[in-house]
């Protein structure tokens, strides 16, 4: 038998008793007549003692010749250590070896098998079997397993059913870039891999499944960042004979019942804010709530008074940092210049001290006296000992500047706190956005999703001006999930075509597997799809989802321990009819 308990079990009460542990040699302490290894498994660590005195020399030889990460069997008896280890939860005994077994010898590893290695992140990711050795690695794997069990057991319980939709589908011009794989048998033609399945499961509504899910890959291939990765996870669901609501109060159950279960949080109820007030309060649609510092418009107070760059700017506007008066003139002028950085890109910052005397001290003091300062902070709901940031330009510019500067001092004030959690619903989308480079309108979330209802005459008129029915859910100022109410109506399917730029025969081409499907009595449906791999990392405590994927690509989207993506050989393309020097 390879073992009767594993490494992370054993406890006073077993002291006495006769075991058998296998696991790997994590460090060894060799005191000439006694060694102690430290053995690892999944579920802990068991300190081994081989003592001369108590057993044999030869044992102890055997011992001698262990290496870090060598696989071994022991048999021995639990018994009390004599100094404990408070630190892990096996720290009170240790196991008297009475036999050891080499199972496996391992060459010295590249990088130290600790919660903090010295390996970087290149290393780490080429060997990350031996990465995956390491706790905190392996514990963001077994928190994804929970919590997609969590995710099966609760959507499965409301009566969805998962069903698998194909990985080979076809290439769309629509959102992302597409990984495109080619058919051997069908020359010159290429499958997509699917961005994710979304037609798939509106026709599982034509079908009358009424209710889907899937945990499913999605491939895209678009620039990486720390959130994105060019195939990810998915929890793809969708519903049939359902309003906004319905989908709403849903899926705000199942994210309070992961939080409940896994983490053991109660959620309040969800906020929701449209997205045109997440934009005017936030300068983002992915707003994080879990400080203030809420945008305030001043053109009102601002312009008129001499300042030219307030006064030829389209929005000015500004933020009140609670406490922010104790910046030094130095941490001020850190925040200065790197909004001035090309990753933000502002010209300058004004900004306003609101000082324990009532006084107020700006960096424009030659163009606003007491009284202006005084209404900015009034408006800007500043105290005594607050801080006002200020930045001008063009609405959509000056924004995303702010937005951006908002994270950076609540980061630096501690405010993203990664155990607390501010989960909201972004709602009232617009429909389209317009594309200035192709000079057409592209659908913000896809082409399949309803306008708000009342406004599907606006369509014909003023299609910019449509909101759709389509919902966000973000937590902690990240997009966690997104969806929509669809269309089912064929004419309006063929108007969102239209405004799309698509000819009738391309709207045909690409989906008239759909549309002919909605000629067979589709029912109302919408749905949501939850970025599996970003839940998960929330819930860990990061905004990086790569630790919490077991065999993640790199920033370049490669991965480095299979070398891939590569070339193939030229019989494959050969026989792929695919010309070599492509
Ligand atoms: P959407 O494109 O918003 O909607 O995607 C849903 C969620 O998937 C996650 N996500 C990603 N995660 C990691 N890496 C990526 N490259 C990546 N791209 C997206 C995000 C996002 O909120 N079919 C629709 C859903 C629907 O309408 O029901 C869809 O795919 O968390």
């Amino acid at each position: 038998m390879y073992r009767t308990h594993n490494c992370g079990e054993l406890r006073k009460s077993d002291i006495g008793k006769q075991v058998s542990l296998s696991g790997w040699v994590q460090k060894m302490r060799d005191k000439g007549f006694m060694i102690w290894v430290d053995l690892r498994d999944r579920y802990g660590i068991s300190q081994l003692i081989f003592d001369e005195q108590r057993t044999s020399k030869d044992l102890l030889n055997q011992a001698k010749s262990l290496g870090r990460e060598f696989v071994i069997q022991i048999d021995g008896e639990v018994i009390e250590r004599a100094s404990k280890n408070q630190n892990i939860p096996t720290g009170d005994i240790e196991i008297l070896v009475k036999n050891l077994t080499i199972l496996n010898s391992s060459t010295i590893p590249p990088f130290t098998i600790e919660d903090n290695t010295d390996g970087g992140e290149e290393l780490r990711m080429k060997y990350r079997y031996l990465d995956i050795r390491r706790e905190p690695v392996k514990k963001n794997l077994i928190l994804r397993h929970q919590i997609t069990q969590q995710v099966r057991k609760y959507l499965s319980d409301s009566s969805f059913i998962e069903v698998e939709t194909p990985c080979l589908i076809k290439s769309t011009p629509e959102g992302a870039r597409d990984f495109v794989v080619p058919s051997r048998t069908n020359e010159g033609e290429f499958y997509a891999l699917p961005q994710s399945p979304q037609t798939f499961k509106q026709l599982l509504m034509v079908a009358g499944l009424d209710k889907y899910f899937q945990i499913v890959k999605c491939f895209r291939d678009e620039d990486l960042r720390a959130d994105r990765q060019p195939e990810f996870t998915q929890i793809d669901c969708e519903m049939a004979f359902v309003k906004q609501d319905d989908i709403l109060n849903t899926f705000e159950g199942l994210i309070v019942d992961i939080f409940k279960k896994i983490k053991k949080i109660d959620l309040n109820k969800f906020p929701k804010i449209t997205y045109d007030q997440a934009i005017e309060k936030y300068g983002t649609d992915q707003p994080d709530i879990r400080f203030g510092m809420e945008f305030v418009e001043l053109n009102e107070i601002c312009q008129h008074k001499n300042f030219n760059v307030f006064n030829s700017a389209e929005l000015v506007v500004g933020i009140a940092v609670t406490g922010g008066n104790t910046f030094t003139r130095k941490e001020i002028d850190k925040y200065i210049d790197w909004i001035k950085t090309p990753q933000v890109g502002a010209m300058g910052m004004v900004y306003v001290r609101c000082n324990d005397d009532g006084k107020f001290k700006s960096s424009v003091d030659k163009f606003y006296d007491q009284t202006d300062l005084k209404n900015i902070a009034k408006k800007t709901n500043a105290s005594k000992g607050d801080l006002i940031m200020i930045l001008s330009g063009d609405k959509n510019t000056v924004r995303s500047q702010l937005s951006a500067l908002r994270l950076e001092v609540a980061k630096n004030l501690g405010l993203r706190n990664s155990e607390e959690f501010a989960p909201l619903w972004v709602v009232d989308f617009p429909l389209l956005s317009w594309n200035e480079e192709e000079d057409k309108f592209h659908a913000m979330h896809h082409p399949f999703t309803a306008p708000k209802p009342d406004q599907i005459e606006l369509l014909k008129t003023s299609p910019g001006s449509v909101k759709a029915n389509a919902y966000d859910l973000v937590i902690n100022g990240n997009e966690i999930g997104g969806g929509s109410i669809r269309i089912h109506d064929k004419s309006v399917q063929e108007q969102m075509f239209k405004c799309l730029g698509f000819t009738k025969q391309e709207a045909e081409e690409q989906f008239g597997f759909l549309m002919n499907a909605f000629q067979y009595g589709a029912p109302p449906h919408g749905g949501i799809a939850f970025g599996l791999d970003r839940l998960v990392a929330i819930l860990g405590g990061s905004e990086t989802i790569r630790d919490f994927i077991a065999f993640p690509k790199n920033n370049a989207g490669r991965d480095v321990m299979i070398d891939s993506p590569s070339k193939i050989s030229p019989e494959q393309l050969k026989e792929l009819k695919l010309k070599q020097d492509l």
